[in-house]
C-alpha cells in the first residue's frame, strides 16, 4: 500500500494523473558547444517578458526587407496579431536570391530518390533561382495566378515541390500544400475550402520500391471539389521523369497539362519578387481539430519566416555550411518550416528523401547520412522506433556523425530516446525534443542544444521568447514542480503564430483563445494566452513533458491517464517493439485502457508471458487503475503513410465500432486480422452510437 501511494498522485476530475518517473540529465559535448550558434547564457534574459515584443527584432533582422517595419508587434485587434507591421519583404527572395552573391554554387537542396541505384540530385542556389523563376513565370502567365490567389499543391517528396512553393511565394500566391499521402477526396475538400482554381500535382513517385499512381488522385480531387461547388480550371502535372509519363491515368484535355511541356515557353524567364507586407499570408496548411472539418491554418510572410529562420538557427543549430536532413514530409508543417523555409532562409544545404526510411532496408538512412556527410538529422519518434525495431544494430555499421538530432511530433519514450542517443547519435550528438504544432509555425518548447542538459522524454523549457504556462480547468496555474498535469498554453504571442483559420476567424478565436481569455475586450496580449490543446506537466526544473492531445487522454474511473504513459510502460518490456493504448467503454469504470503491442522481430517469447509482463509493468509504473482489459499482440500496428499509429482504428476495433475508411493507411490489411483476433476473443456487442470521446479518440483528420 505504501508503495502504491508513493507512486500515485492525488488528482481530481480537472487534473490529469501524471505518473512519469524522473529521468537523468544528459549533457552536450564540449565539441558541440564550441561550434554552436546559441551559446549566450543570457539569452533567456534577453528574450524575457520585460523585453517583449522587441526581443523578436533579432529574428526579423535575420531577413532582408524592402522596407523595414515600423511596429514589431501590433496588438490593436487581438488575437489577430501583426508582426513586423509596416515591413515589406519577399520570402522567395530571402530563401533564394539573397544567397546568390556568395553561394550560388552551393547545394541548396539535395534530392535522394528512393531507388538506391538512382543518383541523388544536387540543386545549387543558382539552379534553384532559375527553377523558381521559370516556375513563377509559368504560374503567372500560363496559370493566371496573382498575388492573393490560392493554389493547392498535392505532391510527393520531389524537388519540384519546394520549387513550386517558392515560385508561389515569389508571386505572393498563397500555397496550400496537401500531404501527398492524403487521398484525392481529402485533397478535394481542401481545394474547395481554400478556393483554389489551380491544382498542382505529380504523375507518380516511389514508395517501397513501387511506383505510386498519384495523378489519379487529381481526378478524384477535382470531382470532389466540384461537388462542393469549387471549380478547378487547370491541373498542372509535374512528371517524376520529365518527358516520360509514369501514371496510367489519362490526362484530361484542356484541363491537365504537363509542367515540363508548358515550361518550354518559359525557359530563361525571370520574375521580379513581389514585395509583400509582413502580414500578407504565405501559405495555408490544413490540420485536424477535435471535431469538424480540417482547419486551414493561415501563416504570414514576415513573422513566419523570421520565426522559422530564428529557431532553425538557435535550436537546430543550422550553419550555412552544414548538411541538414529532415526526414519529414514537406506536406506537413515540419517540412514547411524545417526542410524548406527555415534552412533555405539561412542558406544551408537541405536534404530531401523521396521514400520510406526502411527501403530497401533499415540501413538506408545511415547510408544516406554517410554518403552526404549529413551532420544534423531530424525525424519523429515513430521512425526512430521503426528503425530500432528492424535494425537496432545498423547505425554503428556506418561512418556518419551527427552533431545534432531532432525528435518531433509526439512524445518520445525515454527508452526510445536512449537508443536514438546511444546508437544513432553515437553519444556525440545533442538531441532536441521539439514540441510545437501546425498552428505555431515553429518550435515552442525544446532545450537549447548547447546550453541546457537533455532529459529523455521531456521537451524542455520554452524556447527563447516563448513563455509556457500550464493551467488547470479553472485557469489556475500549475507551477513547475506541482506534479499535476493540465492544459499547456503560451502566455505571449510570437512571430510564427498562425494568423487565423482560413475563412473562419470565429473558429480561430474560439479554438485557441476562448478557453483562457481573461477579457475578450482587452487589447493587452497578456489577456490572451494561446491554448495548445495538449496535456502537459511542468517538472520542478521547468522542463515540460507533453502528455499528448487532451483528446488522447483516457479517463479511467475519474483518473485521466495519458495514453503515452501506458505505452511507455509497455515499451520497458524488452520484447515489445511498439505499443498503442486505446480507451474501451466499461460499465463500471467509464473507460478502461486496452493495449496493443507489436513484438520485436525474432522474439519467440510466449505471448502469454509477454502479456503478463506488460500488465505488471503498467501496474507497477502507473497503478492498478490503469490495468488494461486486454493486451493484444498484433503483427503490426495500423499506420498512416506518415507512420503514425492509428489509435482511432484500434479504438474502433476495441469498441467493436465501424473502423471507417482505412484505405489510406500504409497497411490496411492489418486491420482485418486485428479485428478477427479481438472479436473472436471478446465477442463484444456491436456499438453504433459510441460516446464522443471514443468516437473522436485519436482522430488525426
Ligand atoms: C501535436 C501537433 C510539430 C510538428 C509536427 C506535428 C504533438 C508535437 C511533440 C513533441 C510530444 C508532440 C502534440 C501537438 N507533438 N511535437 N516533441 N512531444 N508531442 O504537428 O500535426 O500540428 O501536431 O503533435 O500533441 O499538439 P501537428
Amino acid at each position: 500500500m505504501a508503495d502504491a501511494k508513493s507512486n500515485s498522485i492525488e488528482v481530481n476530475e480537472a487534473q490529469i494523473a501524471a505518473h512519469w518517473k524522473e529521468e537523468e540529465y544528459y549533457y552536450p559535448t564540449a565539441k558541440f558547444i564550441s561550434q554552436a550558434n546559441l551559446v549566450d547564457t543570457e539569452v533567456m534574459k534577453r528574450f524575457g517578458l520585460d523585453n517583449f515584443p522587441e526581443c523578436f527584432k533579432e529574428y526579423g533582422d535575420l531577413l532582408d526587407w524592402y522596407k523595414y517595419w515600423h511596429t514589431t508587434l501590433d496588438t490593436s485587434n487581438p488575437p489577430f496579431w501583426k508582426w513586423y507591421a509596416g515591413g515589406l519583404l519577399n520570402v522567395s527572395y530571402n530563401c533564394v536570391d539573397r544567397h546568390l552573391s556568395n553561394k550560388k554554387g552551393k547545394a541548396a537542396l539535395i534530392f535522394v530518390p528512393e531507388l538506391e541505384d538512382e543518383q541523388h540530385i544536387v540543386i545549387t542556389y543558382q539552379e534553384l533561382f532559375v527553377r523558381v523563376n521559370e516556375t513563377a513565370a509559368m504560374l503567372r502567365d500560363f496559370g493566371g495566378l496573382k498575388k492573393g490567389d490560392r493554389v493547392t499543391i498535392h505532391m510527393p517528396m520531389v524537388p519540384d515541390l519546394p520549387v513550386t512553393m517558392l515560385a508561389c511565394a515569389r508571386l505572393g500566391v498563397i500555397h496550400s500544400v496537401v500531404f501527398g499521402g492524403f487521398s484525392g477526396a481529402a485533397c478535394g475538400d481542401r481545394i474547395a475550402d481554400s478556393g483554389s482554381r489551380v491544382l498542382i500535382t505529380s504523375d507518380g513517385y516511389f514508395r517501397n520500391g513501387k511506383i505510386q499512381n498519384h495523378k489519379e488522385k487529381a481526378d478524384v480531387a477535382v470531382a470532389r471539389a466540384k461537388e462542393l461547388g469549387a471549380q478547378v480550371d487547370k491541373v498542372l502535372v509535374w512528371r517524376r521523369y520529365p518527358g516520360k509519363y509514369i501514371s496510367e491515368t489519362p490526362m484530361v484535355k484542356g484541363r491537365d497539362f504537363f509542367v515540363d511541356d508548358v515550361m518550354k515557353d518559359f525557359n530563361g524567364k525571370r520574375v521580379e519578387p513581389v514585395p509583400m507586407l509582413s502580414e500578407d499570408p504565405l501559405f495555408l496548411m490544413y490540420t485536424s481539430g477535435t471535431t469538424g472539418k480540417p482547419k486551414g491554418i493561415q501563416h504570414s510572410s514576415g513573422g513566419y519566416l523570421a520565426y522559422a529562420a530564428g529557431t532553425a538557427r538557435n535550436i537546430l543549430d543550422i550553419h550555412p555550411d552544414d548538411v541538414y536532413w529532415c526526414m519529414a514530409d514537406i506536406g506537413w508543417i515540419t517540412g514547411h518550416s524545417y526542410i524548406v523555409y527555415g534552412p533555405l532562409a539561412l542558406g544551408t544545404t537541405s536534404v530531401m528523401y523521396e521514400g520510406v526510411p526502411t527501403y530497401p532496408d533499415a540501413g538506408r538512412p545511415w547510408r544516406i547520412a554517410e554518403r552526404l556527410d549529413v551532420n544534423i538529422f531530424h525525424t519523429a519518434p515513430t521512425s526512430i522506433r521503426q528503425l530500432r525495431k528492424v535494425g537496432p544494430d545498423l547505425p554503428k555499421k556506418y561512418n556518419f556523425h551527427f552533431k545534432l538530432m531532432v525528435t518531433v511530433g509526439e512524445p518520445i519514450e525515454p527508452d526510445v530516446w536512449r537508443w536514438y542517443y546511444d546508437e544513432v547519435g553515437k553519444r556525440e550528438a545533442s538531441i532536441v525534443d521539439t514540441w510545437w504544432q501546425t498552428e505555431t509555425g515553429g518550435f515552442l518548447c525544446s532545450t537549447k542544444p548547447a546550453l541546457d542538459p537533455m532529459k529523455p522524454g521531456s521537451a524542455g523549457p520554452g524556447v527563447p521568447g516563448i513563455h509556457p504556462v500550464i493551467y488547470d480547468e479553472d485557469a489556475k496555474e500549475l507551477p513547475p514542480g506541482s506534479n499535476k498535469a493540465g492544459n499547456i498554453c503560451i502566455r505571449n504571442p510570437w512571430p510564427g503564430i498562425m494568423q487565423t483559420i482560413w475563412g473562419d476567424p470565429d473558429r480561430f478565436v474560439k479554438t485557441y483563445y476562448s478557453k483562457y481569455c481573461r477579457n475578450p475586450k482587452s487589447k493587452d496580449w497578456r489577456d490572451w494566452p494561446y491554448f495548445a490543446g495538449d496535456g502537459a506537466l511542468f517538472a520542478a526544473d521547468g522542463y515540460i513533458r507533453i502528455l499528448g492531445r487532451v483528446d488522447d487522454v483516457i479517463n479511467v474511473a475519474g483518473h485521466r491517464l495519458g495514453t503515452k504513459e501506458l505505452e511507455s510502460a509497455c515499451l520497458t518490456i524488452p520484447e515489445v517493439a511498439e505499443a498503442a493504448v486505446v480507451p474501451v467503454v466499461d460499465p463500471v469504470k467509464g473507460r478502461v485502457p486496452e493495449v496493443y503491442i507489436a513484438l520485436k522481430p525474432g522474439v519467440s517469447a510466449d505471448h502469454g508471458e509477454v502479456q503478463r509482463k506488460v500488465v505488471n509493468a503498467i501496474e507497477n509504473m502507473i497503478g492498478k487503475i490503469a490495468r488494461p482489459s486486454h493486451v493484444w499482440v498484433a503483427d503490426d500496428m495500423p499506420k498512416t503513410r506518415s507512420g503514425k499509429i492509428m489509435r482511432r482504428v484500434l479504438a474502433a476495433v476495441s469498441n467493436n465500432m465501424p473502423v471507417g475508411d482505412v484505405t489510406t493507411l500504409a497497411n490496411p490489411d492489418i486491420v482485418e486480422s486485428i479485428k478477427v483476433m479481438v472479436q473472436s476473443q471478446t465477442k463484444r456487442a456491436e456499438v453504433t452510437d459510441a460516446p464522443d470521446d471514443i468516437k473522436h479518440f485519436g482522430k488525426v483528420e
